[in-house]
């Protein structure tokens, strides 16, 4: 783990909280909410998928829940370049409308194993949702369904995110500045 700090706040918990009730909006008004089942990929969504839950309860809309645990960077702050799982989902996805929850997309890998995995066990319809965007380093070609925000290729933190395992805690997201 590289020296660093955490100070500079990028979004302001009360900006997500805003942008959480009106992504929950738009996946909403898309439709596709019958049997939906909402997949997190852990550890990184874990804050934004439950403030996403108490949002859409709003809809009186009653998913499942299930969580895939995916490898991620370690300790590097560059992926590389696979993705294994972990911890797989115990839910059965035949004939369900599937909402794949993430903290970002970055190189586009994740996302796009993650959505070919369970369309591949029988969800009739696999979307995504991204509370962040960093659209300049997609490796490969994907974009998500609903996302919350378009940030620049900066390292951040916080609201689920992590370094080295680290500042998931925070209730805003922070850039990480190394020294
Ligand atoms: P992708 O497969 O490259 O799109 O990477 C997505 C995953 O990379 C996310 O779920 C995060 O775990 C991790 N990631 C990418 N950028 C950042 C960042 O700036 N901070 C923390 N984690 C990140
Ligand atoms: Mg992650």
């Amino acid at each position: 783990m590289q020296a660093h700090d955490v100070k500079e706040i990028l979004i302001d918990k009360t900006v997500i909280a805003e942008r959480v009730d009106s992504l929950v909006d738009e996946i909403v008004a898309a439709g596709q909410s019958t049997d939906l089942v909402v997949i997190g990929i852990l550890k990184g969504s874990f804050m934004f998928l439950a403030d996403l839950m108490r949002s859409l309860h709003r809809h009186e809309i009653h998913p499942r829940i299930d969580f895939l645990t995916l490898s991620s960077y370690g300790e590097e702050s560059t992926s590389s370049g696979t993705v294994k799982i972990e911890h797989d989902i115990r839910e059965n996805l035949e004939n369900a409308n599937v909402l794949i929850v993430d903290d970002i997309l970055d190189t586009g890998r994740t996302l796009a194993f993650t959505k070919a995995l369970l369309l591949a066990r029988g969800a009739q319809t696999v979307h995504s949702c991204v509370l962040l965007d960093k659209k300049t380093r997609r490796a490969i070609e994907f974009e998500a369904d609903f996302k919350g925000f378009e940030i620049a290729d900066d390292f951040v933190v916080g609201y689920g995110l992590d370094y080295a395992n680290l500042h998931r805690e925070l209730p805003h997201i922070a850039k990480v500045n190394f020294h």
